[in-house]
Order: structure tokens, then sequence, then C-alpha cells
């Protein structure tokens, strides 16, 4: 690492790590990558969305427990610690638990022994310091820290369009009136833009014979560029939707704190979030979804080269995972689950830059060492013809799960669809819902957070 600027201090030893980082990714970088336990058995935990939806990265940091490190930055003189690292019974404890699941059902930690009363205390003062979590703040976290700020308030807007992907970017410019962009990437194109735009960069251009996906990044350009030079749009990067209110409320954080926003006419184009597919040990650190893999090699820039990575699955998430992996350095093996679609142009590219192939292969296990992964076990689908690949990082490439909380807190109608991936608005057509709320409001719900895919969309921009 060149020229590093900010030394923070993992649970003691200082690590050398680069400015504009996340915690998480410093850590990747030093060869750190269980960041927590799960909090009933035990199980190595590390960054698996990379994006503040999971678990797997709560650290206690400069003395607060439960911070996302993967949303966290480092700065000069940062203290870092495995919160859990002080469980009081310890991790024999936690094994013995494991072996004995079946003893301790899902929710028994808030079913049994709820009276009396008495009993109740004896059995939460027991049960807390298994899972390691909840040591309070230190003092010195809180005693003398200003009190949060108040929250700003943004206005009222005729449109708010939430997510800054292929999807919100049509809606914002097909749209009228005072419009109010809200994404969560630092660049406007959502979250595939940096990644496309990584991989384009890559030595032997590693996008040249995915065509699609060379049209997408010039059309998330257009559309971007369009976006930035209309007078009626105001685009808040880097900001997150944190909670909706009915009728017509959003409240978001960004970098300096929390504001509120509301609107005639909110657009929910949220995108979708990884699934990982399930197989044995599926959740070890080093497992993640196309969308973590973005992040952390995009905005986060973690150290890849010469690293061993298998891109499983299918469609252009997976190509474009290897190419992003590719373009920063990895040695990538390409494992094609038996649905793949042949696609002879990106298979040439992927023998022209090296990569390894498996065809027609499905994840059995994950296999770990010292906590993290270490290999992947395929098999052919029906249990036979196994065979493994060694890597430390494994993406895999499978349906993302529709992004819908929002959307539903504002009202919209909902159905589960396995299908699609998840809950999809009850009556999407093509990718896209549009109606009224209950409450009044007009909202459309469009792309990935309506049950639409990647490939879908790419058909929509392939001319
Ligand atoms: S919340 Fe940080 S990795 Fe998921």
């Amino acid at each position: 690492m060149a020229d590093p600027a900010v030394t923070i201090l993992f649970e003691g030893q200082p690590l050398a790590c680069r400015p504009g980082q996340s915690v998480a990714a410093a850590l990747w970088d030093h060869g750190v990558k269980v960041l927590s336990h799960s909090p009933k058995y035990g199980r190595p935990r590390g960054a698996s969305c990379a994006r503040g939806h999971c678990m797997g990265c709560l650290m206690r940091i400069d003395g607060v427990p439960n911070v996302r490190a993967c949303n966290a930055p480092v700065r000069e003189g940062q203290r870092v610690e495995r919160q859990d690292a002080g469980a009081v019974y310890g991790r024999p404890m936690q094994a013995a638990l494991a072996n004995t699941g079946h003893l301790l059902p899902v929710g028994f930690y808030y079913k049994w022994f709820t009276k009396p009363t008495a009993v109740a205390k004896l059995f939460m003062r027991a049960i807390r310091p298994v899972a390691g979590i909840g040591r309070l703040p230190d003092e010195a976290a809180w005693r003398g820290a200003p009190p949060p700020p108040r929250s700003r308030d943004l206005g009222r807007w005729d449109t708010v369009v939430v997510g800054g992907g292929a999807a919100g970017l049509a809606a914002v410019l097909a749209g009228e009136g005072r419009t109010l962009l809200i994404d969560d990437s630092r660049l406007g194109g959502g979250q595939r833009r940096e990644a496309l735009d990584l991989a384009a960069a890559g030595e032997g251009d590693p996008l040249a014979g995915l065509h699609r996906l060379r049209r997408l990044r010039a059309v998330l350009h257009e559309r971007d560029a369009l976006v930035a030079a209309a007078p009626h749009v105001t685009r808040a990067a880097a900001t997150t939707v944190v909670g909706c209110y009915q009728p017509d409320m959003l409240l978001v954080r960004d970098a300096t704190g929390l504001a509120v926003a509301r609107a005639d006419r909110i657009v929910w184009a949220a995108g979708a979030l990884d699934q990982l597919g399930l197989f044995d040990d599926h959740d070890l650190p080093g497992v993640m979804g196309p969308r973590a893999l973005y992040r952390l090699a995009g905005r986060d820039g973690i150290d890849l080269r010469g690293r061993s990575a298998v891109v499983w699955g299918h469609g252009p998430d997976q190509w474009l995972s290897a190419a992003l992996l590719h373009a920063r350095g990895a040695q990538v093996v390409l494992a094609l689950d038996p649905t793949a679609a042949p696609d002879d142009d990106a298979l040439a590219t992927a023998g022209r830059l090296g990569w390894r192939l498996l065809h027609g292969v499905r994840p059995a296990a994950a296999l770990g060492r010292a906590g993290s992964l270490a290999a992947l076990r395929f098999d052919d689908g029906q249990g036979g013809a196994r065979r493994e690949a060694a890597c430390e990082l494994a993406v895999m490439c499978g349906r993302g799960k529709p992004v819908y909380d929002g959307a539903y807190q504002l009202g919209a109608d909902l159905v589960l669809d396995p299908l699609r991936g998840g809950y999809v608005p009850r009556g999407a057509v093509a990718g896209r819902w549009d109606g009224d709320t209950p409450a009044g409001l007009r909202l459309t719900i469009a792309g990935e957070s309506a049950g639409a895919t990647l490939a879908d969309l790419l058909q929509e921009v392939t001319p």
C-alpha cells in the first residue's frame, strides 16, 4: 500500500490504512476477515453485504458497540475491536450450543423462562454474556459528547426518486417538476457504475467482449450526464433512506446527519440485495454477492492483487464481477451454473483473459481455514461430480432480492414471489408498478425493486 496516511489500532495493534477506506476494507487488506461472531453459535462473520444491511461487521469502534465496520470510515488513532472477544463463557460454550442446537430452537431466548420474574432475570443474566455483544459504550465515548445535530428539512418536492441506477435515472428524466434524486452511491449511475468503470479500465479491457455490459455503462453515463444537466433535479449522493412514513415523508441520512423530505410523488427504484443461495457454510467470511464486491472493490478499493476468486452463478452480474476482479488483479475462476445461458463472445473473453472455467456446477459447501473461506466445493446440482476450487473470495451471482422495505412502509401492496426473488408489488408489469397508496401518495416502484433483473434492464437498453 503506497504512502498510508491513516493508522488505526486494531485490538491494540497499529495498522496502516488508506484514507477513505471503510474499517472493514482496511482490515481485509491486513488479512483480517473475521470481524465478529454470530451471537448464538459463535460462527465467524465478515463483511457480507458491505452496504449496512446485515450484522456481519458489527464491531466496537472507539468504545461504541455495534458499529457497522463496512460503513465506518477509518480515522487516525481509531480504536477497533471485535466486540465479542470478551464473551464471558467464550467459544467452548458456543461450540457446545452449536452441537445442541436442536434443543435451542429459534426464539428460545424470549419464549423460555419468562415466568416467574425472578427466574426470567436469572435466565437473561446467564444467556446475555454468551452472545458477547451489548457491552455499553465507554464512558469517554458519550460523556461530554455534543448532542446529535437536529434533523434538517429538505422541503417538499414534486417528485422524489430513490435509487440512482438505470431505472432511477430513467424515472428522473421522464419526470417533471422539482425532483430530488436520493442515492447511496457516490457516483450517479448506481452501484454498478463504479464497477463498470473500473472493469473497463482493467488490463486487457475485460469488458471488450461483454457487449451488453458495455452498452449498460454507456447508458448509465448518458443518463447521468443528462440528469446532472437538468435544472429541475437536485441530487443527494451518498445518502441513504432510513425510514418512510405515510403518507409522503422520507427520513434520510448523509455524512452530516439526518434529514426529512416530503413529496407529491415517490419513485422507489432502490434496486436489490444479494442472495447467496443455500449450501454448507455459505456464511463463511469471504463468501459474498456481487453488490458487496462492487462496494468493496469499487468505493473501498480492497487489495485483490494475486488473490484467488471464484465467481459462481449466471447472468450479467457474474460477468461484471469477473471483469471487475480481473481488473483489480485477482485470479478468476468462473463457475457457471447449469442454467447459465451460453454466450460465445463472453466465453471468448474468459479464454482471452485466462480465466479458469468450470461448466455446469452448483456450490455444495464452502470450506474454511482459520475462520474464513479457503475453497468452494461444487457438484453438478444432483449431488454428483464433485470438484473443488481454492479461493479466498467467492462471489455468488444468483437472483437478487428486491429492496421492498421503503415501498412497504409507504403502503404498497406487496406479494411474496419466490421466482422474482422476494416481495414485489402486486400486479407489477415489466418491472414496474404505478398507483396510489391507501394514504393517497402517488407511488411508482421500478427496476429491480419491482422484480426486474439486470438481464431485463439490459434488454431494455440494448438496441
Ligand atoms: S452491514 Fe456491514 S457487511 Fe453487512
